[in-house]
């Protein structure tokens, strides 16, 4: 071989060893101890460090690599791709995102009334979420309380236009506190919706908290296997205001494990705090 293709080649080896250093997976972080649900739009600011891993807790779940990444945090701690986003647990938040453009494989139109009558994106919402959403309107209106769809699945793009157009409204440092940026909606996961009362007031409003809607859901959203994704007291941790319609399928175990311990999604994977 000649020289010169040896040191090709040697070049070559070095950007590629480069390369795989900086595309190291992230251990994933996972359960630890912790409470429960403002304003704005449902569409939601923190503290500015990295997610830590630490080991699991005894008789935890594990969280399945959901906080688990593709490339390290950044210096800001904004950045971090989940490596599981099909899996029920995964967390979502400002500083880990979905794959880019990840779109959930099967998503389906829940049998709920929603606020307008459109079959469109924001019907839809996964399988298992969609199933376990039904129980659960089924179950409010049997105590009298009618709740109705607002805004489940969004695509990407869609996060970016609401995104975009609260930054014209507030202006970004603003937006940030109530919107997510693009590819780190829990929405693109299909895993969320907002919801409302079935005559649509107060819908991803403020006003909504305190109804006997955002009651009866803080009440009983645990059982069909949901949480209130952004409590109230927890702005720090979340990253986002209170959003008492803002509700998240995690599966009946770990919404029960959340409850019990009134702790947010983030220090169940002791993954806290989160970036602004
Ligand atoms: N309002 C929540 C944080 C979202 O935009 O996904
Ligand atoms: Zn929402």
């Amino acid at each position: 071989m000649s020289k010169t293709a040896k040191i090709v080649i040697l070049l070559i080896v070095v950007v590629a060893v480069g390369w795989g250093i900086g595309k190291y997976t992230a251990p994933s972080a996972s359960p630890a101890n912790g409470t429960n649900a403002g304003t704005g739009t449902d569409l939601g600011a923190g503290p500015d460090a990295a997610p830590e891993a630490s080991p699991l807790p005894d008789g935890e779940q594990t969280p399945g690599n959901d906080a688990s990444a593709t490339a390290p945090p950044a210096s800001d701690g904004s950045e971090m791709v989940v490596a599981d986003p099909d899996s029920t647990a995964v967390m979502v938040n400002k500083q880990y995102s979905l794959p880019e453009e990840y779109k959930p494989a099967d998503l389906v139109y829940p049998d709920v009334p929603f606020i307008f009558s459109e079959k469109i994106e924001k019907r839809m919402l996964r399988r298992e979420a969609a199933a376990a959403l039904e129980e659960m309107v089924a179950a409010a209106k049997q105590d009298g309380v009618h709740l109705a769809g607002v805004s489940g699945y969004r695509s990407e793009a869609t996060q970016r236009r609401l995104f975009n157009n609260y930054v014209k409204k507030d202006g970004e440092e603003k937006a940030r506190t109530y919107s997510a940026m693009p590819g780190h909606s829990e929405h693109q996961t299909g895993l969320a919706i907002d919801l409302s009362g079935s005559d649509g007031k107060c819908a991803a409003e403020s006003c909504f908290a305190g109804t006997k809607e955002a009651q009866w859901l803080a009440d009983h959203a645990t059982e069909y296997g949901y949480i209130i994704r952004f409590p109230e007291g927890k702005e720090t941790i979340t990253g986002y205001k209170y959003e008492p319609w803002h509700v998240r399928y995690v599966g009946k175990e770990i919404a029960a494990s959340i409850a019990e311990r009134g702790i947010t999604l983030e220090e169940y994977f002791d993954a806290i705090p989160v970036s602004k």
